[in-house]
């Protein structure tokens, strides 16, 4: 597929950190601890995908500056070549078969310089990357990361190694992800690995195996000493954080676990909420991904009882319509989704609302489009990203239905969802002008170094003229203009 089809499938750029699987390419450094001994090898990791993939491109940065490794931001200059992989759209692998062929000079000219592919993709395709991509010597998947020290010893022998083990276990609880690359201010902490859900169009379960939650006190322990560090916002990740449940006693698992009362020992989402809420009143805390079926008030109340808590729930709907959510063994219907947002609205009433939708899942009407339309404009989300249906081999819909939806079809159908939600967020915006916000500062404005940017707690980015303010800091911010992806504004003193 086309870069240009890429970008039409991004409804908005990403001025915001929410999970967003636009993100690519980005890379990384990581300091060696001082008590580890240099290895004399650099490597360089590259990561795309959602933000999970770019957590765990911290852990595994934080292994391997364990192992002696130091970082380079340059790939001409690497040991060793990482990319952190997505599979979760066709081209999102055909943009990593492409990248990789970047990498073949630096082989040619460094002897022993080895590429290995991390992630989703690797996952997925096991052994077979080696076979399909020829400059590939090292493929781990999601869980394997802790064994990368080894793996890439094997390569370096001059064999080819591969580790896509799945585990129950892997949280990677005590591993300190290294973050280098961030502005200071936000981070991500990953609460639970895996999915054990099984939405049709999806690759996720199979890439990352089943679902898992770290341990709760690992998770308060990263959210102190981020505070500490200066951090003031944290964003807990899980594929569906509401079915976060950790507990202390092994022999409580499956049905058990979740009848279990809950106490310190047995944790569920929304007193995970709290815990974190508690680590400081001024560190923000956000959470991204809710899942509609699981989502429930207990977490609402949380959200309202901590000014600390932002506003905003991300809550993919995926289509309005009620068979086609069926086929996508979503296990919730329209009704049910409406009676979530109302529950959103009733309890969290200045609660932002964001979505992931999908055009031209395999035998989508044109009156069933209409219904996601329609449940656009009933929600009027804040934030949305939309994509094209694209078949992932070995879901259970490709083995079940077929993918019968022209593609052009889907393209018109994906085009008319991105100018109304552009519609959407910018009367959401003009309703924001007059308001004074509380804005987290987040850094300098990219496009004008006299402005910062920060955002709401509705997960808005607001810019605005700099003055003597520190990043890091709250400001009362009055918003005066708008655009359809940003608020602009002036502090108010
Ligand atoms: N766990 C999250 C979503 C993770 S994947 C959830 O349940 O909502 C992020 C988004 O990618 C999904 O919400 C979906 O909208 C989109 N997506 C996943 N598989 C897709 C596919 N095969 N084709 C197109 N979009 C897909
Ligand atoms: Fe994929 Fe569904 Fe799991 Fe989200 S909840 S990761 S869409 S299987
Ligand atoms: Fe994330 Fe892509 Fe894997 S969205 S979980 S990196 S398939």
């Amino acid at each position: 597929m086309s870069e240009q089809l890429y970008n039409n499938e991004v409804a908005f750029e990403l001025q915001t950190k929410v999970i967003d699987e636009t993100r690519q390419g980005e890379t990384l450094t990581a300091e060696r601890p001082k008590s580890v001994k240099a290895n004399g090898k650099k490597f360089y990791i590259e990561s795309y995908g959602c933000q999970m993939n770019f957590a765990d491109s911290e852990v595994v940065a934080s292994i391997l500056a364990g192992a002696g490794f130091d970082s380079t931001t340059e790939f001409m200059d690497a040991d060793l070549i990482l990319l952190n992989t997505c599979a979760i759209r066709e081209n999102a692998e055909q943009r990593i078969r492409f990248r990789l062929q970047h990498f073949r000079g630096v082989k040619k000219r460094k002897k022993g310089a080895l590429v290995g592919v991390l992630g989703c993709m690797a996952e997925r395709l096991k052994e077979k990357f080696l076979e399909e991509e020829k400059i590939v010597d090292i493929v781990a998947g999601p869980d394997a990361y802790r064994s990368l020290p080894d793996l890439i010893e094997e390569a370096g022998s001059g064999q080819k190694a591969v580790n896509v083990l799945l585990s129950r276990e892997e949280t990677y609880a005590e591993i300190n992800p290294v973050r280098l690359n961030s502005n200071g201010i936000t981070a991500f902490i990953s609460i639970m690995r895996g999915c054990d859900n099984m939405c049709a169009f999806c690759v996720v379960p199979f890439t990352r195996g089943r679902e898992r939650s770290r341990d709760w006190q690992s998770i308060i322990a990263e959210a102190k000493e981020l505070y500490e560090q200066g951090y003031r916002e944290v964003t807990l990740l899980g594929q569906n954080v509401d079915s976060y449940r950790y507990s202390t006693d092994p022999t409580l698992v499956g049905k058990k676990l979740l009848e279990a009362k809950y106490d310190d020992s047995v944790v569920n989402f929304a007193q995970l909420l709290e815990k974190v809420a508690l680590v400081a009143p001024d560190l923000r805390v956000r959470f991204s991904t809710s899942h509609p079926k699981d989502m429930t008030d207990d977490v609402l109340h949380m959200m309202a009882k901590y000014h600390n808590i932002c506003k905003y729930v991300h809550l993919p709907v995926q289509s309005g319509n009620s068979h086609i959510l069926e086929m996508m063994n979503r296990t919730y219907d329209r009704a049910w989704y409406i009676q979530r947002i109302e529950a959103i609205k009733r309890i969290v009433p200045e609660a932002a609302i964001s979505t992931d939708i999908i055009s031209g899942f395999c035998s989508e009407t044109e009156e069933e489009h209409q219904d996601t339309v329609s449940m656009m404009e009933y929600v009027k989300y804040t934030l949305a990203y939309m994509f094209v249906y694209s078949e992932r081999p070995g879901t259970l819909a490709a083995k079940k239905y077929k993918d019968d939806v022209p593609e052009e079809v889907k393209k018109r159908r994906l085009q008319e969802i991105v100018d109304i939600h552009r519609i959407h967020s910018l009367e959401s915006n003009k309703q924001d002008v007059g308001k004074v916000f509380e804005v987290l500062i987040e850094g300098i404005s990219a496009r004008n170094d006299m402005e910062l940017y920060g955002r709401n707690t509705q997960n808005k980015v607001i810019v605005f003229p700099k003055g003597d303010l520190k990043t890091g800091t709250y400001a009362n911010v009055l918003v005066t203009s708008c655009t359809s992806g940003t608020l602009i504004g002036r502090v108010e003193s």
